[in-house]
């Protein structure tokens, strides 16, 4: 999927993530000036904030090569082993949903990254014995959406933890003018904000809306996407004035018109709208805590003041009192 061609390929392409681009900049230039491997890099935050792309940025900019897996691919201590030892020197080893990995497999991984050394099992019974491979020096890049969902001892080993924030509007916007320009598809100032505003903070989603927005443009119009193409789009798809979708919009009202405006646990909530707790927690409710419609307390979550406005309730005396 790394053909997507409205990824950027290099640092100096990326736009957004302003801190973990400069610091990874010098990491970089360091470790090239030293002739080293990249030390290993952990990405956190919600998902299609440019996990993996920043991982092949790396690889790109160290000028080495990548291999991508997942956490829940690797079922077996031996196809992890099969991987590292495939590994080049200075190559990337990119493990998205790094948290999934099974508790054995993750034993495997400590002395890789520490040590650069696995143990191999090999035999069995009483004349099984380990015997130690070196590896290549090799540069780890996980990706998970919390960094609280790693163990400690695999998050410890990593040499940088790096969290994705949510992008500003005038970056997305920024990110659609680009990707409207690869796709060649005209767009004004206006149309990419519009559909910046409403993408949730993340690229991925401003990418997705753009293609369908330019669906809308070319069957409906001229193709041209302006505020007002981009308006009607957006709403046929279901996407309000904020970017909230079905599932932020039932999270919301569910919190506000069953719950009294909460607090509610995220076992009662994710009964009632009929999703996974992990989605919920990892999907749904980062982009709304950080826009401040939703807040948790130790009892729960609540709908803030700015959720009973948006949907235009009448606000009860306590909304939000306690965020
Ligand atoms: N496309 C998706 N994410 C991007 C980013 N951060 N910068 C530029 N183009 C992008």
């Amino acid at each position: 999927n790394f053909d997507n061609p409205l990824r950027p390929r290099s640092l100096a392409e990326y736009i957004g993530q302003e801190q973990a681009k400069q610091n990874l900049a010098v990491f970089i230039q360091a470790a090239r000036q030293r002739d080293e491997a990249l030390d290993h890099v952990l990405f956190y935050g919600p998902p299609g904030l440019g996990k993996t792309t920043l991982a092949h940025i790396i690889a790109s900019e160290m000028g080495v090569n990548i291999k991508s897996t997942s956490g829940p691919v690797i079922e077996k201590a031996g196809d992890l082993a099969a991987i590292l030892t495939n590994l080049e020197q200075g190559d990337v080893l990119f493990i998205d949903e790094i948290h999934r990995l099974s508790p054995v497999v993750e034993e495997i991984l400590y002395p890789a990254m520490e040590d650069y050394q696995i143990d191999i099992l090999i035999g069995q019974g009483p004349s099984a014995r380990t015997i130690k491979l070196d590896l290549p020096r090799f540069t780890l890049v996980g990706a998970t959406t919390r960094a609280g969902l790693l163990s400690s001892p695999l998050r410890d080993r990593f040499g940088v933890i790096s969290r994705l924030q949510f992008y500003t509007h005038e970056e997305l916007a920024v990110i659609v003018r680009r990707s409207a320009d690869i796709l060649q598809v005209a767009i004004d100032s206006e149309g990419a904000l519009e559909i910046a505003r409403r993408s949730r903070g993340t690229p991925r989603i401003a990418n997705r809306l753009l293609r369908r927005v330019r669906d809308f443009a070319q069957v409906g119009s001229d193709g041209h996407i302006d505020r007002a193409i981009a308006d009607r789009a957006l709403l046929r798809l279901e996407v309000d004035r904020r970017g909230f979708d079905h599932m932020d919009s039932l999270l919301l009202q569910s919190l506000i018109d069953k719950f009294a405006g909460g607090p509610v646990g995220l076992d009662t909530l994710a009964a009632a709208i009929g999703e996974e707790k992990d989605t919920i927690e990892e999907v749904i409710e980062p982009y709304l805590l950080q826009q401040g419609y939703i807040s948790r307390t130790p009892r729960g979550r609540m709908a803030t003041a700015l959720a009973y406005q948006h949907f235009h309730r009448p606000l009860p005396s306590q909304a939000g009192q306690n965020a």
